[in-house]
């Protein structure tokens, strides 16, 4: 029953739905292949067009048979403009997708250029585009490319990804397209019914530093990327999303107001600040204590033993928020646990008075979970605990994001049958 209710839920996600897919020259263009079988699957229909670097990839005739419709790949190609000219091409989609989206067409589209068809259509379109990077990490590092992805956001398209991994040039780093399924949630979340429209949520992420003197400070190795990804996860399911971010180097998701904090005490006058919310997320690794701050440098000197340094317990933003006179329908909390997890989450979920607890086991693996793109955490409730198995942190976003919806809806049917 469950698979057919997955495949009736996947068969009317896109009805009606049009989508105009731009694919151009990257290694990744073969996943596209993936997302239009996916796409079709979900009853949508695919238009694409080709760019002379996507040709290299993936030829006209594979993408053609699984769109069951004419590829597009010249602007000049009379064929295409009395047929279906660049500009119907876009107008009559629902939504335009670009994957992958190369150094070169993020470029072209930051600076209005219109020397392609791809590039034209987009540039007559009458409607923002989800944006899939796929390139190389150092050119994506580049500064230049991060001013276009900027200048994009500030145009209004999405940009989803790219992710972090191994690259087919043999590097590492950000860069890699995101998967088909990833960027078909990406679709549905952009052009299906929001069902966190007009809620709204509070969201942790990153570390806090805590000044010892100007120049020093207790920190830790958190990178944010689990609470960016969750701020990202209910943005796109519709939620009005506040973030309140200590020092990260990831951008902060598009869309989402962020609060840039860097100790807890100010993470919590931020919280408190978008307070009242119906979801609250704290992800961000916490520093329990801060040290009592030296307005001068301490120095080293020869005649004396080392400085010791006097720790004030920080607040606990989690808990404060979970008993607040505001507070949100669903707190969510992380706990990091090296040994009775079940039991350890537990009692950390009825002390710190939240709904979710999201813990991961760290027995060996230490801080080494700090950085990472893949997590493994036991989703935690007062009456069940759920082994989420290994899984992306982006997927844990989502699948968090999917359980905050089913326990308002949860609530909102029981208070509706209580009426
Ligand atoms: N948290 C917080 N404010 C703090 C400390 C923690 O909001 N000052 C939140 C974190 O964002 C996280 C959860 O509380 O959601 C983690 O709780 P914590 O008590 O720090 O647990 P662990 O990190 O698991 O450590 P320990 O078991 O030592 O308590």
């Amino acid at each position: 029953a469950g698979l057919f209710l997955y495949i009736e839920r996947m068969t009317k996600m896109l009805k009606d739905k049009s989508i105009l897919l731009v694919i151009s020259g990257g290694i990744a263009a073969y996943k596209s292949l993936e997302l239009i079988r996916v796409i079709k699957k979900a009853g949508g229909s695919v238009r694409c067009i080709l760019t002379k670097g996507g040709e290299q990839f993936v030829t006209p005739l594979s993408v053609s048979a699984l769109c069951e419709e004419e590829v597009y790949t010249d602007l000049r190609s009379l064929k295409d403009e009395t047929e279906m000219g660049h500009i119907r091409l876009s107008r009559e989609a629902d939504i335009i997708v670009i994957a992958p989206a190369t150094a070169n067409l993020i470029a072209q589209m930051a600076h209005g250029r219109a020397d392609d068809l791809a590039s034209t259509a987009l540039l007559a379109s009458d409607k923002p585009a989800l944006i899939a990077p796929a390139m190389n990490v150092r050119m994506w590092e580049n500064p230049a490319t991060q001013e276009n992805i900027t200048k994009l956001t500030e145009y209004g398209h999405t940009i989803i990804g790219p992710n972090e991994g191994d690259m087919a040039c043999g590097e590492y780093g950000m860069g890699r397209m995101l998967e088909p399924d990833e960027i078909f949630d990406a679709i549905v979340g952009t052009l299906g019914k929001k069902p966190l429209a007009g809620k709204t949520a509070i969201v942790t992420s990153g570390p806090t530093f805590e000044a010892i003197d100007p120049v020093r400070f207790i920190g830790n190795r958190s990178s944010g990327k689990q609470g960016h990804a969750i701020a990202a996860a209910l943005k796109l399911a519709g939620a009005d999303v506040t973030l309140v971010a200590g020092p990260v180097s990831i951008p902060a998701p598009a869309g989402v107001k962020t609060i840039n904090i860097e100790t807890a005490q100010q993470m919590l006058e931020a919280c408190e600040n978008a307070l009242p919310a119906d979801i609250a997320v704290c992800a961000a690794a916490v520093s329990d204590w801060a040290p009592k701050q030296h307005d001068q440098k301490i120095k080293k000197r020869d005649d004396t033993s080392p400085p010791s340094t006097e720790l004030n317990e920080n607040p606990d933003i989690l808990k404060t928020i979970a008993n607040h006179k505001n507070r949100p329908e669903i707190v969510v909390g992380f706990a990091a646990e090296t040994e009775n997890l079940e039991d350890n989450a537990k009692a950390k979920l009825s002390r710190k008075n939240c709904d979710i607890i999201l813990a991961n086991l760290v027995a060996q693996e230490g801080a080494e979970i700090f950085g990472k793109d893949q997590g493994h955490v036991y989703c935690i409730t007062p009456s069940s605990v759920d082994n989420w198995q290994p899984m992306s942190k982006s997927a844990i976003a989502k699948k968090l994001t999917d359980t905050i919806i089913n326990s308002l809806n949860n609530t909102e049917t029981l208070k509706s049958a209580a009426e």
